[in-house]
């Protein structure tokens, strides 16, 4: 495995002909490693819902490269480019919609609508040009990984114990993951960095994905149920807690799996540094905190019923929030391709907004 290129664990790719785009289908790990290709718009937005392709800034790669590839697709049926751009109108309405609270889905989304609208000519130059678009909007995704990971790798010493909580690894990006990449940038060289990864109720996240690709890439990995963070901690064993983020208000508050909240809560208990690390596309400077965040619920039968067998009564209601916000105040640090910034994140976001770092 190249951790240098995009997509080093296999997690999108084109197909041959960037009509279509294959992921990897992140639920059947651990005990199967499966491509799927999608080559429509229901199916780009069932895999995006239904968390074959996953994590907030893969997300954003997934409507982007869909969006090319369907557009390359009605491109070489022959339509008329105004045909495209009102095809293409509905794909983006709808895979924007898919995930409401990862801003980075929609950011992305957004950028190929601007391009649809600077591109003049036929469908396929139109197509072309989306397909380009898409494609570097892979590449700078493995790029600020691959920063957030130099950034946050001097956190780290010659042998540390990192906690993380779902998934914010490679299978969430298009690189080499958010609050995993100094671990992996920590192993290209040399540190031994053991990581406890929660398993993530209710879909085990953390569990099925994070301890797959830590174990593939030869990195020591504990798994504990999310209730057990506060034992581990007051035992003493983590150094730090990485976690990744679905979207980051502009004073800092922070969306991310629900239990993050919780494990922020037992970390400033034990005075364990917690660091958010995201790229700056999952800022959204238009929350001004963190109760502008739109929190997605999911459906009761993946608590009820997760992995096929009835853990709760039929008859018991269940209340299923994806994310959780955690409050600026328990967040030591929020690390960007640009760097790690502290407290006040309205100053050291907002000059991210600026254009200075
Ligand atoms: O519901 P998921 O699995 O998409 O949730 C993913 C997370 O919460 C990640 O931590 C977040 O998207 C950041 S990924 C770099």
């Amino acid at each position: 495995m190249d951790l240098s290129s995009p997509a080093p664990f296999g997690q999108i790719r084109w197909d041959d002909d960037r009509t279509g785009i294959v992921i990897l289908d992140q639920t059947r790990l651990p005990s199967e490693v499966k491509e799927v290709t999608l080559r429509t718009v229901e199916g780009i937005e069932e895999a995006i819902k239904s968390l074959r392709v996953r994590g907030a800034p893969l997300i954003g790669v997934t409507g982007a490269m869909g969006l090319a590839a369907l557009s390359c697709g009605e491109a070489r049926q022959g339509p008329l480019s105004e045909e495209l751009r009102t095809s293409f109108a509905g794909w983006a309405d709808r895979l924007a919609a898919a995930r409401p609270t990862a801003v980075n889905l929609a950011w992305a989304i957004n950028r190929m609508r601007v391009v649809l609208e600077a591109t003049p000519g036929s469908s396929t130059d139109i197509a072309a040009a989306l397909i380009e678009e898409a494609g570097l909007i892979l590449i700078e995704d493995a790029r600020m990984c691959r920063a957030i990971g130099e950034h946050g790798v001097g956190l780290l010493g010659e042998s540390s114990v990192v906690l993380t909580h779902c998934n914010a690894g490679a299978l969430a990006t298009g690189g080499i993951g958010t609050a995993l990449a100094p671990v992996y940038v920590g192993h290209e060289r040399g540190l031994r960095t053991r990581v406890f990864a929660d398993e993530t109720r209710p879909l085990l996240q953390g569990s099925r994905i994070t301890a797959w690709e830590l174990d593939a890439a030869g990195i020591d990995v504990t798994v504990i149920t999310d209730g057990m963070a506060g034992a581990l901690m007051a035992v003493d064993t983590p150094d730090v807690v990485f976690v990744g983020s679905d979207r980051i208000a502009a004073n800092g508050d922070a969306a991310n799996k629900i239990g993050t909240y919780g494990l922020a809560v037992l970390a400033e208990q034990h005075g364990i540094p917690f660091y958010v690390l995201a790229p700056t596309s999952t800022i959204d400077h238009h929350a001004s905190d963190g109760s502008a965040i739109p929190i997605e619920f999911r459906s009761a039968d993946e608590i009820r019923r997760g992995f096929g067998r009835l853990t709760a009564p039929e008859n018991v209601p269940v209340w299923s929030p994806a994310f959780d916000v955690t409050p600026a105040r328990l967040i030591t640090g929020i690390i960007t391709e640009h760097g790690i910034h502290e407290p006040p994140y309205i100053e050291s976001l907002g000059a991210l907004r600026a254009g200075s770092t």
